[in-house]
């Protein structure tokens, strides 16, 4: 065939998007044209073996493009192949709801032949910080599909009506393949009911998501974290196939953080023990950026390990302990430390006068 009828051909198939026919024309365009502009036809060559390897890569996140948003073409979804995280720490209660999650999900066929619908739907709660983000990276890593993560900050748009027209592209996006749909920071869509305007633009996303709950295909999964699930459409709770409430760590959860975030061997296994004792309140992230301050610490000043260690637990919990507990830190660093730290130093970790540092230690 001539080019010149082969051009029309090979716009029409791009802008068809499609893909097999553009190979097609374009092998028989370099067949065309190989004897008179080798360096063209080669080229041409090249770029159908990049298209390839781009296809391979984008098949294997995703049968689809991305969804964008129409108006400004700002990708609505990230789209992460799955990357292995460390085990969450989570509660004993919270690690069986998991488990089972994912139990039924590593038995999707043998549970879809026996006529039972896997669980599909998972909403994740918990106040900033303890890992929810983490944990369903965690689940989708497991499973190994890929994580979609609803952006929503180009999702929700500023023009009215488009925010679930943007969030039925995503689902779209989610069901059209095996992956876990994310919708992160959920919250960030539930806070906009305090806004009378949007009322009718949060009806219609609620309203989306009521329907697709219902009908999620079980080759997918769909999940979604908040930090106010008291912002959620009752109806929207309702239709998750597990609710999980993570709650921040308690002493044992704050143990095994510190000893997954400290570096092996670098603080006594003891002091660890000691120190998750004093750490009420902090989050899995925050003991994660505790530990990552201990480290950079001892690395760039060459402090004793145990005494960044202490002296960060310090700085960042003190505030919210009583005298009592004030008095055993004291002690705990008495111990740890020996004569190596001054009262004055220790009463600036904790917030107390070297005086009264000194009748804490007497006593
Ligand atoms: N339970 C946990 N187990 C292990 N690591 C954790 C845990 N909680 C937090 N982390 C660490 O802290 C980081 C931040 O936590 P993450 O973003 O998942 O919290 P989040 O609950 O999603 O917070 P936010 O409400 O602010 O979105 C994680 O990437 C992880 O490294
Ligand atoms: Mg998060």
């Amino acid at each position: 065939m001539k080019l010149q009828k082969l051009l029309p051909q090979l716009i029409r198939a791009a802008l068809d998007q499609d893909q097999q026919q553009v190979r097609r024309t374009a092998m028989s365009i370099v067949r065309e044209i190989r004897a008179e502009e080798p360096a063209v036809a080669k080229e041409i060559a090249e770029a159908m073996a990049y298209g390839d390897i781009s296809q391979r890569a984008s098949r294997s996140v995703g049968i689809n493009p991305t969804p964008s948003d129409s108006e400004n073409h700002s990708p609505l979804a990230l789209v992460q192949e799955p990357t292995p995280v460390p085990e969450p720490v989570l509660s004993p209660t919270e690690r069986v709801a998991l488990q089972e999650f994912l139990d039924e999900r590593s038995h999707l066929q043998s549970l879809l032949s026996s006529g039972l619908e896997p669980s599909k739907s998972l909403l994740v709660t918990g106040p900033p910080g303890v890992g929810k983000t983490h944990l369903i990276t965690h689940i989708a890593s497991v499973l190994k599909l890929p994580l979609v993560t609803l952006d929503l900050s180009t999702a929700i748009s500023s023009y009215l009506g488009r925010t679930g027209f943007n969030l039925r592209k995503v689902i779209d996006y989610g069901q059209s393949m095996p992956s876990v749909l994310f919708l992160d920071e959920f919250d960030a869509v539930a806070k906009r009911r305090d806004d009378p305007t949007d009322l009718g633009e949060l009806k219609r996303i609620v309203n989306v998501l009521l329907l697709e709950l219902d009908r999620w295909p079980a080759h997918s999964i769909i999940a979604a974290a908040t930090n106010h699930p008291d912002l959620l459409d009752p109806a929207v709770w309702r239709r998750f196939d597990l609710v999980l409430e993570i709650s921040l760590p308690g002493e044992r959860e704050r143990t095994d953080l510190l000893e997954m975030y400290l570096p092996e061997g670098l603080v006594p296994k003891d002091l660890v023990r000691a120190v998750a004792s004093f750490t009420d309140g902090l989050s899995g992230a925050g003991i994660r950026q505790l530990c990552g301050k201990v480290v950079r610490k001892n690395l760039i000043h060459g402090e004793r390990p145990e005494s960044c260690l202490l002296s960060e637990v310090g700085l960042r919990c003190a505030e919210s302990w009583g005298k009592a507990t004030r008095e055993r830190f004291c002690g705990c660093i008495k111990d740890a430390l020996g004569d190596s730290v001054s009262s004055r130093q220790l009463g600036k970790w904790i917030g107390l006068s070297h005086t009264t540092v000194q009748r804490y230690l007497r006593d």
